[in-house]
Formats: C-alpha cells, structure tokens, sequence
C-alpha cells in the first residue's frame, strides 16, 4: 500500500489518545484526558491514569473511525506506544492494540513515545529533512535528540539530569499557588508580568557546561524560585507572582533555546523541530524563533494539540515504519516503561 492507513494509540501518561494518519496526511486526532481527575493530587496518579485509559479506550476509538469516516476493517496497521511511560497505563494501550491487530488480521508496530513526538511533525510540516534536531520538553523529558532517521536511528545528545522542564514549570506553579498542570498557568501569569529576577541558567557556564554540553537542570532553578518567594512571605511582603512567573520561564526558555541552537550548530542540523507539551509555550515559540532566525536555522514547531501527548503522533510514527519497510512488532510485544529511545 502505498498510502497505509494507520491507527494510533497513546496512553503512556495521562492522556487516551486515537490518531489514524493516511501515509503522511491527519485524518483525525482523539483525545481523552483524565488531567482534571489527578488536579487535586497536584500531580499523575499511575492508578487512577490505568483506569481512565480502560475507560475511555474503546470510545476513543469509535469517536476516530466516526470522525475520520473509517471502518476498523479499512485499517492497514496499528501502532502504539510501547514505552517509555507509566507501566500500567501503557499496557492498557498495548492490550487494547494487540487485540486490534489480532482480530483485523493486521500488523502490529509498537514504537518510542519520545520518536512519535518527533514524528508528528511529518503530518503537519511534511518530511523531516535528515538530520533534524530535536527539542523534547514534557512533564516527562528535556531531551536534545538528533534525528537522521526517525524510524531507526536517533541519538540523544543530552537530557535532564534532574527535573523535566515540564516538571519544573508544574512544580513552580505549586509554589505559586498556581493550579496543575501549572505550565499553561505560568505562561498566562508570565504576559502581565516583567523580567525583574535574575533567576539561575544550570549547566550553562564553566565545568559545568563542559561536563553536561547538551544536559539540562531545572531542580536548581525551581529551589531558587521557593527560597526567593519564601523570603517575601517572611518579610511579609507581596509575592509578584506575574514578575516571578515571567522570570522563572526566562531562564528555563533560555537555557532550551540556547542549547538547542548550540546543538544544531555543532552537528550541523539546519532544522531544530520542538515538541512535547512544554512546546506550547509562547515564550519558548517566540525566542526560538527569533535565535534560529539569527543563526539561519528553519524551526519546526506542531500546533499545541500535537505538542502534547496525542494519538497522531503514534499513528504518524507507525506509517513511517510501513512506508520505511521496518519490522512488525510480534503480538507478545512488552510495555517498556523505562525504553530509551
Ligand atoms: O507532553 P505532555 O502533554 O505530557 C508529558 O509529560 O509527556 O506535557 C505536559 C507538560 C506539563 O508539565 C505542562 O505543565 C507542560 O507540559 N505545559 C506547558 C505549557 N503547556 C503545557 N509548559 C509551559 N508552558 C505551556 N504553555
Ligand atoms: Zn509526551
């Protein structure tokens, strides 16, 4: 076939998502989030993202075949993250895709969570020039990845040795009082506010920045941010919340960015691709834009949905794998929570 048509499952974390993808065009992109039932635990509960996986999987699954005007039988694959993820969510979305592939008679592909953000791409920029860089920021991961094949061959340059940037963001948020997830709340506050604090850049200088070139630190920076705004409070003084917020993604956007484009510089990527949830980040958008602009570097962002996690980008991944010829997975393929990309 030379325009598979792929169904893609995704339940590593918090979100059921359905994507079917016809070669390399979207048809449709479902998604069930049970974000508002871990808000009160002020973070992902494993237990309670299994169980809304179990719920919302079969009609996810209806509501992309009625929305994308698919019958299950018309399907050429299937393909679903195998890892790396939450152990119990992901074999929710292997189950249910083995079962798929079974009764259809189709093959079966499991691919990389942190590959399919990478991927997604394809259906909303076209084909990913090799080698393409690229800027992984979720709740999850901060990865630097180069990319000359999104199928088979990627290589991590550097990743968080403590906190995600997600992380830091959903973290600083607390200290806030901001609601979780606190990225989207951070980035909003962030628009009224100005960048007054001088807030800490980690491995960016000295031995440092030799030891960990392409590795990122945000616990530093979220310690900083507490003990700065624990000093107003005992002073008793007024937390500037949008000053601190604003400052805060200064330096966790400017450490991405300049990392990035240092990357891309020295493996001479001229395409640096962003994805994850943090890719949402208007303040990340608009400073990578302007560093690639100066260093004559083409940016690739996806529209948010498709930042976050989703089920096209599974399927996206999956229809390179028919189109690229790689392997079917076998029908007793493992979730991999800890898989490495
Ligand atoms: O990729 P994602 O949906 O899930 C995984 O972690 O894999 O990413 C979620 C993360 C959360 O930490 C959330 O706070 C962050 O992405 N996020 C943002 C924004 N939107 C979502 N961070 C900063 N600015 C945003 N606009
Ligand atoms: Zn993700």
């Amino acid at each position: 076939v030379d325009q598979p048509l792929i169904l893609g499952i995704e339940t590593s974390c918090d979100e059921t998502g359905v994507g079917i993808v016809r070669g390399e065009t979207l048809l449709v992109d479902a998604v069930a989030s049970s974000v508002d039932d871990h808000a009160r635990f002020g973070g992902v509960v494993p237990e309670v993202a299994s169980r809304a996986h179990l719920e919302e999987m079969v009609p996810t699954i209806e509501r992309a075949c009625r929305e994308a005007g698919v019958q299950l039988r018309d399907l050429d694959a299937i393909s679903v993250t195998s890892g790396p993820g939450l152990a119990g969510s992901l074999m929710v979305g292997v189950a249910s895709a083995k079962a798929l592939a079974l009764s259809l008679g189709v093959p079966l592909y499991g691919v990389n969570h942190l590959a399919s953000h990478v991927a997604v791409d394809i259906v909303e920029h076209g084909p990913l020039p090799e080698p393409t860089m690229a800027l992984l920021v979720s709740g999850g991961h901060s990865s630097l990845l180069l990319v000359p094949d999104v199928t088979s061959d990627i290589r991590s340059l550097g990743s968080t040795i403590d906190d995600a940037a997600g992380e830091a963001f959903d973290k600083v948020a607390r200290v806030l009082g901001l609601p979780f997830p606190g990225g989207p709340h951070i980035d909003r506050a962030a628009r009224d506010g100005e960048i007054t604090i001088d807030f800490p850049r980690g491995l960016t200088t000295g031995r440092d920045m030799e030891r960990h070139r392409f590795d990122f630190s945000f616990s530093g920076l979220k310690t900083a941010v507490s003990r700065w705004v624990q000093a107003r409070e005992a002073a008793g003084e007024s937390v500037p919340v949008a000053d601190v917020a604003a400052s805060f993604q200064e330096a966790v956007v400017d450490v991405l960015t300049r990392k990035a484009v240092l990357a891309c510089r020295e493996q001479g990527a001229q395409h640096l691709q962003i994805g994850g949830g943090v890719a949402a980040n208007s303040r990340l958008r608009a400073m990578a834009q302007s560093r690639c602009d100066d260093a004559g570097i083409e940016l690739r962002v996806p529209r948010p949905g498709l930042c976050t996690d989703n089920g096209a980008m599974v399927a996206a991944l999956g229809a390179q794998m028919v189109l690229k010829g790689r392997d079917a997975s076998r029908l007793d393929l493992p979730a991999d929570s800890s898989m490495p990309v």
